[in-house]
């Protein structure tokens, strides 16, 4: 069967179809249609300009995920589209889109939970799927989660960030030290130079909450810690490297440290990482590493690049899975759909 998936909660407007046929999932077209150039003039994304771009876009991406599957509309089994959390004004053109072309086409629509989304990201086009009972390790711009899944659509939250998310910890990172938007991918490329570099740091910044009992984050406190270093040092644009550095490693020991504890805790076959901050390079080496190490029988699951941040595949593929466990109970009335900023799991 194929799923068309669409994705409009932040400031990319994207569109994918993927084929499936029991556990197997094949993705035909990815086509994300990102306004990060638009925001990045502004340090940050502006929930006006991104609901417009959406408008623009959102129509000509589902058409060219289309032509590239070359698959036509008749051929869709259903529409997965991100229903929330996010920005409530770029949603709203991703879930009306779907519910215009729900009418006109005659096909069911499936609602997505982003952060679901964000998890099925590891189930796509893999032969190795993550086996069940499962931790994931979700985290992105708007959200740090850690979810046990017993099995498909089983989700019991039993970790989250008590203020700022990973990413967002990156993005506020990087611009105080005058990067640009989004900070991850800038922050990751300058932490990787002092790494190759061989030196040591000695630049100090807490790993937050390591100590508590819980599996919670805190990430906010950590920002302000690197405000009160930079402030207190006069020459440090002579050394962003070396503090996108020992920020980033703060970041992923603090992750690592909690989905290690939280495995130790709830006997699990796999981890995965999911989420916009998956794509980070020394976060996906540390906890192959630790893994590895600590816990032999677990396996990681990693998500390919592509389906990291924000994108359409994985709501297609969360789509299916919803059908695959649910069969026609994951089709909702079009009536009870509306866009939610504050979707609960
Ligand atoms: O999942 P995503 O695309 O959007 C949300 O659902 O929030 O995640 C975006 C976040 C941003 O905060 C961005 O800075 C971060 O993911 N990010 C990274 C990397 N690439 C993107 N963080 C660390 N390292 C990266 N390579
Ligand atoms: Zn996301």
């Amino acid at each position: 069967m194929y799923i068309l998936g669409i994705e409009s909660s932040c400031d990319e407007s994207a569109a994918s179809v993927l084929k499936a046929s029991g556990q197997k999932t094949e993705i035909l077209s990815n086509i994300i249609s990102s306004q990060i150039d638009i925001h990045a003039q502004y340090g940050g994304v502006i929930p006006e300009i991104a609901a417009r771009e959406h408008v623009l876009n959102i129509l000509p991406t589902i058409e060219e995920a289309l032509r590239q599957a070359k698959i036509s509309a008749k051929n869709l089994k259903a529409i997965a589209v991100t229903q929330g959390p996010g920005l409530l004004s770029s949603l709203i053109a991703g879930v009306e889109t779907a519910k215009s072309l729900s009418l006109a086409w005659g096909k069911p629509i499936i609602p997505v939970h982003h952060i679901i989304g964000h998890i099925y990201a590891n189930f796509i086009n893999t032969n190795k799927q993550p086996q069940f009972p499962l931790l994931a390790l979700v985290v992105s711009g708007g959200h740090s989660n850690i979810i046990y899944m017993s099995d498909h659509y089983q989700f019991k939250i039993i970790g989250e960030t008590r203020d700022d998310a990973a990413g967002e910890a990156y993005d506020k990172a990087a611009k105080m030290m005058g990067l640009s938007y989004p900070g991850g991918p800038i922050v990751a490329k300058h932490a990787e130079e002092f790494r190759q570099s061989g030196k040591s740091s000695i630049i100090e910044l807490p790993r937050p909450m390591i100590y508590s009992p819980d599996f919670n984050f805190s990430f906010s406190g950590l920002k302000t810690a690197l405000l009160y270093q930079l402030q207190k040092d006069k020459n440090w644009k002579d050394k962003i490297s070396e503090y996108c550095f020992a920020f980033e490693q703060a970041i992923i020991e603090t992750l690592s440290h909690k989905i290690i504890k939280a495995a130790k805790k709830y006997p699990v076959k796999s981890i995965l990482l999911a989420g916009g901050v998956a794509a980070n390079k020394a976060l996906r080496l540390q906890l192959e590493t630790e893994i590895s190490e600590k816990l032999p029988k677990i396996r990681l699951s990693l998500p390919n690049l592509s389906y990291t941040t924000d994108n359409a595949a994985m709501i297609a593929s969360a789509g299916y899975f919803n059908y695959y466990k649910h069969k026609n109970k994951s089709f909702v009335d079009l009536a009870k759909i509306n866009a939610r900023c504050d979707l609960k799991m």
